[in-house]
Parts: C-alpha cells; structure tokens; sequence
C-alpha cells in the first residue's frame, strides 16, 4: 500500500475544527483507492506563539521539508497575536521558503449551494502568483509616531517569477476550457503591470491553442459578478488574486466552500493545501464551521500526490452531500455532521 506522509498544521480557531473534521474523510479515501496518509501534528499556531515568542521553531521549515505535503487549517488570533504577526511567521514562510508559487483556487457552485448571483453556471480556475509581487516584503518605516513618518512597502516583480505563474495558468487552461484571462492594473500602475502585460504577450505566444483576455482588476470585480460564466483560467498577482478569491469565494456561496492548493509545481518541496476562510474566531471550538472548503483543500492535495481517483471521489462525495442540503447554509448541520455525511458518501 502506498504511503504518503502528511504534516499537519491546524493553527488557529476553526482551522483546528475542520483539520479534524476532513482528515478522517481523507483516511475514508485512502482505505477505499488503496493508500494510506501518515500524518504527523504540529501545535503551531498563535497559542504557540504565546509560550514560545514564535509561531513556529527555528527549524520549523526544515521539518517540513521532508513531508510529502502539508495540510493547513488557518493561522490567526488577532485579539493576542497582531496578523501581521502571526502571518509572517507561518504561512507566507512557509509559501515562500518551499517556492509555492502556484495558488490554485477553484470558484464553482457545488450542487445544492446558493450563490448570491443568478448566474450558477460558472467554474473559474483563480491562479494567483503566491511568493512575489504585493507580498514582496520590500519595505520600511522611518520616523516611527513622527509627523514626517513615512512607509513604504515595494510590489516586487521579477521576470522569472511572472513567467513562471503564467506558464502554469496557461498550462492548466489546456486541461480546461483553454481561455485565460490575466488581471493586471497597467493603465495605472505603468511599471510592473505593463510589464506583466508584455509577459502575458510573450507567454502566450507559446500557446497559440490558448484564447487570451486582458483585464483590469477593478473592471474583473465588476466582470466576476455580472458575467463569472465568461471565465475559466484566471491568472492574478498575489494581492489581486487573494482579493478576487474572496470574491470567487463569495459568488460560491461563501468561504466554506473555497478550497486552495499553494503548489510548488517542480516538486522540489511539499506544497500546502488549506480552505481559504482563516480562522473566524467568532465561530471557533463550536462545532459549526463548514468543514466542505478543507475537504475540497484535502481532494486537491490528494490530487496532488497522484491520487486523482481518489481525490475525484471525494469531490462527488462533497457534491452527493450538498445535493441532499447538508452543509449548504451557515450552522445547517454541525461540522461532524456534515463531514460524516460526507465519509458515508464515500463509502457507498
Ligand atoms: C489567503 C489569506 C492570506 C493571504 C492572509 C491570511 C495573509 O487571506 O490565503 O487568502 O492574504 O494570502
Ligand atoms: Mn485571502
């Protein structure tokens, strides 16, 4: 039986509720397709960072690095740990040091759910550039509480980089409806986005089988709201592609259904796989957060590891579950409930 090891990381809030809840469904996949996930817990999280100063150790990366992926529940607390914090010490890390550039992010109605929109019909693809650009980390602050204080804080573009995240929208755009649409700002923003412009020209040219738009972030808010069923591979800088995220998010019904996949496409680390909706500490330890956006999070990484069979199990799994109304509003069912119903479905 193949074995694949799994390091966990539930962090903050309902990370930990819905870790818990779609493990034991991925398990349920494993003991029917034949595989086993060896999975290994690790307490990092704002609680951490409470007794330790840090969110992670030292070494955290490098305990990582052995592992054939990471699933991640949400990182967070801000009543005792400012975001900026805690986010810059375990999840853009994390992104960054295993070159996870690829953040894949699917934006579908599962069968049953409401969106906010008529629209239904609509499956986007979200590749956001996930290690550069807005998320640099170029910058500083001087004079610090003074009238003349100045921050700066500089997006990062490198021709390697942008080449890279293109190449890969392109490339899934031909295991899809082969439409790409690149957001950009360059009518305003004349350096970087142009140059992502040139990029996207050049790129395309090695994909002459591949229908290319160009688009303005503010005007593919408007676009993903009115006309989401024009869409299929979306390639984005990181900022711009975690804004339009939450709005794929929003047009799916919310962010429990969002899964995501941050991939690092050669390999040469483990990629990290988590629902998008971080750690709402509203609803955190009861029992209520839609465990579907980590399950969904889990088939990607199933996906990820070779195990596609399995990973499109769980998907009718998920959709047979919400077809029947469960776990289709806020508070439905609980997440045991819903992740249950979701291993039973499984089975059958
Ligand atoms: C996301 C989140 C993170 C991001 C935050 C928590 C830093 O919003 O994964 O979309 O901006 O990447
Ligand atoms: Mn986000």
């Amino acid at each position: 039986m193949k074995r694949y090891s799994i390091a966990l990381i539930p962090g903050d809030g309902i990370g930990v509720d819905v870790i818990d809840a779609a493990l034991p469904v991925l398990d349920a996949a494993g003991q029917r397709f034949g595989f086993a996930l060896d999975t290994q817990s690790f307490p990092w999280s704002c609680r951490y960072y409470l007794e330790h100063g840090a969110m992670m150790p030292a070494d955290g990366i490098d305990r990582l690095r052995g592992f054939d992926a990471i699933f991640l529940g949400a990182v967070g607390w801000p009543q005792t740990v400012p975001d900026a914090v805690s986010l810059h010490g375990l999840l853009l890390p994390i992104r960054k040091a295993f070159n996870q550039y690829a953040n894949i992010r699917p934006h579908r109605l599962l069968a049953g759910v409401e969106g906010p929109l008529k629209a239904s019909g609509f499956d986007i693809l979200c590749i956001r550039e996930n290690t550069e650009g807005e998320y640099a980390g170029a910058g500083g602050r001087v004079h610090q509480g003074a009238a003349n204080e100045v921050a700066v804080e500089t997006a990062i573009f490198t021709r390697a980089g942008v080449e890279r995240i293109l190449r890969f929208a392109f490339e899934q755009a031909r295991l899809r409806r082969k439409h790409v649409t690149s957001v950009t700002k360059s009518n305003a923003q004349k350096y970087s986005m142009v140059f992502w412009d040139e990029m996207t020209r050049a790129v395309a040219a090695d994909y002459p089988d591949i229908a290319v738009s160009h688009m303005h972030i503010d005007a593919m808010a408007a676009r993903m709201v009115m006309a989401p069923e024009s869409l299929d591979v979306v390639v984005a800088s990181n900022l711009f592609g975690d804004i339009l995220t939450d709005l794929g998010a929003a047009i799916q019904g919310g962010l429990g259904y969002a899964a995501s996949a941050n991939v690092c496409p050669d390999r040469s680390a483990p990629s990290m796989f988590e629902p998008v909706h971080g750690s709402a500490p509203d609803i955190a330890g009861q029992g209520v957060a839609n465990p579907i956006a980590a399950i969904w999070s889990g088939a990607m990484m199933l996906d990820h590891l070779g195990e596609g069979a399995a990973a499109a199990a769980v998907l009718r799994a998920i959709e047979a579950v919400t077809a029947r109304g469960i776990g289709v509003r806020p508070r439905s069912h609980s997440t045991a409930a819903i992740a249950a119903a979701v291993g039973a479905a499984l089975a059958e």
